[in-house]
C-alpha cells in the first residue's frame, strides 16, 4: 500500500509542478517506488516537463474507460531513476465534469498503484476537484509564495480544504451531511455550530477529522527582497482554522529553474549543484523521514500482529 502526498496552493503559478516534479525525481533517487500523478484537471503539463510530448495514454483514457487498470496509463521514465509518471488529462469535458463515481473511482484506482510513494500534483484554484484530490492523500503539502495576493490565496485555500475536511467527518448520505453539502460556509467555526445544533455530538465528529490534518509548507520563490512571514501566517492559520503548518522548507528563486525547464529536465537532474535544486535535496530529504515516520505509525508492530 503506497503513501499518498499531495501539492496544493490556490494560486496558480506558485511552483507546484516544479516542486512536485523535483521531489519525485529525488525521491526516485533515493531508491523509493514513486509514481507522480497529474490531477491537474485541464492544465496538466508535468510530462513536458519530462520532455514526453506524445504519452502513449493520459488519465483521459482511464476517465472515459478506454482503459480498466490505472497502471495501464502509467510511463516509466528509465532516465529519471524509473520514476513512473501518470499523465494528467487535457481539458475535456469529460474530465472537467468528472462526476462523483468517476471521481471516487480514479481515486480507488490511484491508491492501488503498485509503488512506495504516490505523488499528486492538483492544478491551481480551490474548486471542488482540487480539494478533493488534495485531502484525498495522506501527507498534505502546501506551497506558498512570498507575494502578499499569493498569501492570501493560500490561506482561503487551506481554509477550504479544512473545511472540506471537517465535513469529512459525517458519514455521506447522513442527515448532517445532506445539510451541510449544499451550504457555504465562511469559517470552520460556523461548520462546528451548524453541525452541533443539527446532532449533538457532531461538532466532536468534526474535530476528530481535523486531527491528522497537519498540511506541511514549502515557501518558494524566496528571494532576498520577498520572504514569506512565516511566523504571521502560522499564527494566522493556527489561530482560524486550529491547523498547525509544520516548514519543510524553502526554495529560493533561481533562474537555473527555467533553463532546466527548457531542457526538460526538473532542475535536481540539470544542475544538481544550483541553490534551487540544494533546496529542494533537503526538502526531500526532511520528506524521506516524515513518510518513514508516518510509515512506522500506519504499520501494526509485530507484536499487535501476532497479539
Ligand atoms: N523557485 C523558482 N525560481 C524561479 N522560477 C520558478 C521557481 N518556481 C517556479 N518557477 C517558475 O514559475 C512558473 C510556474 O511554475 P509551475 O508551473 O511549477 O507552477 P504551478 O503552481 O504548477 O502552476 P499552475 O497552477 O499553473 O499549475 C514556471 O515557469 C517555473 O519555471
Ligand atoms: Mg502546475
Amino acid at each position: 500500500m503506497s503513501i499518498i502526498i499531495s501539492i496544493g496552493s490556490g494560486k496558480g503559478g506558485t511552483g507546484k509542478s516544479t516542486v512536485a516534479s523535483n521531489l519525485a525525481c529525488l525521491l526516485a533517487r533515493s531508491g523509493r517506488r514513486v509514481c507522480l500523478a497529474d490531477l491537474d484537471l485541464g492544465g496538466a503539463d508535468i510530462h513536458i516537463q519530462f520532455g514526453l510530448f506524445e504519452p502513449p495514454r493520459t488519465l483521459t483514457d482511464f476517465v472515459n474507460r478506454s482503459v480498466d487498470d490505472l497502471s495501464e496509463v502509467v510511463v516509466t521514465l528509465d532516465a529519471i531513476h524509473g520514476l513512473q509518471l501518470l499523465v494528467g488529462t487535457g481539458d475535456t469535458l469529460q474530465s472537467a465534469n468528472m462526476n462523483f463515481q468517476q471521481k471516487q473511482r480514479l481515486l480507488r484506482a490511484l491508491t492501488g498503484l503498485d509503488c512506495d510513494i504516490l505523488l499528486i500534483d492538483t492544478g491551481a484554484g480551490a474548486n471542488y476537484h482540487v480539494l478533493d484530490f488534495f485531502m484525498a492523500a495522506d501527507i498534505q503539502i502546501c506551497i506558498a509564495c512570498p507575494e502578499t495576493t499569493a498569501i492570501m490565496d493560500f490561506y482561503r485555500f487551506l481554509q477550504l480544504a479544512t473545511i472540506r475536511k471537517a465535513l469529512s467527518g459525517f458519514l455521506s448520505g447522513s442527515e448532517v451531511s445532506n445539510v451541510l453539502r449544499d451550504r457555504s460556509f465562511q469559517t470552520l467555526a460556523e461548520v462546528f455550530a451548524l453541525a452541533e445544533a443539527l446532532q449533538p455530538g457532531a461538532k466532536q465528529a468534526a474535530q476528530q477529522a481535523m486531527e491528522f490534518f497537519n498540511p506541511l509548507l514549502i515557501t518558494n520563490r524566496v528571494g532576498p527582497n520577498a520572504r514569506l512571514n512565516q511566523m504571521k501566517l502560522r499564527t494566522l492559520v493556527s489561530r482560524y482554522l486550529g491547523v498547525f503548518l509544520p516548514d519543510l522548507g524553502e526554495v529560493p528563486e533561481d533562474p537555473a529553474i527555467t533553463q532546466a525547464q527548457r531542457s526538460y529536465l526538473p532542475v535536481c537532474e540539470y544542475a544538481p549543484q544550483a541553490a534551487s535544486a540544494q533546496a529542494l535535496k533537503t526538502i526531500a530529504r526532511r520528506l524521506g523521514k516524515v513518510v518513514d515516520l508516518y510509515l512506522a505509525k500506519r504499520t501494526p508492530s509485530l507484536q499487535e500482529k501476532t497479539a
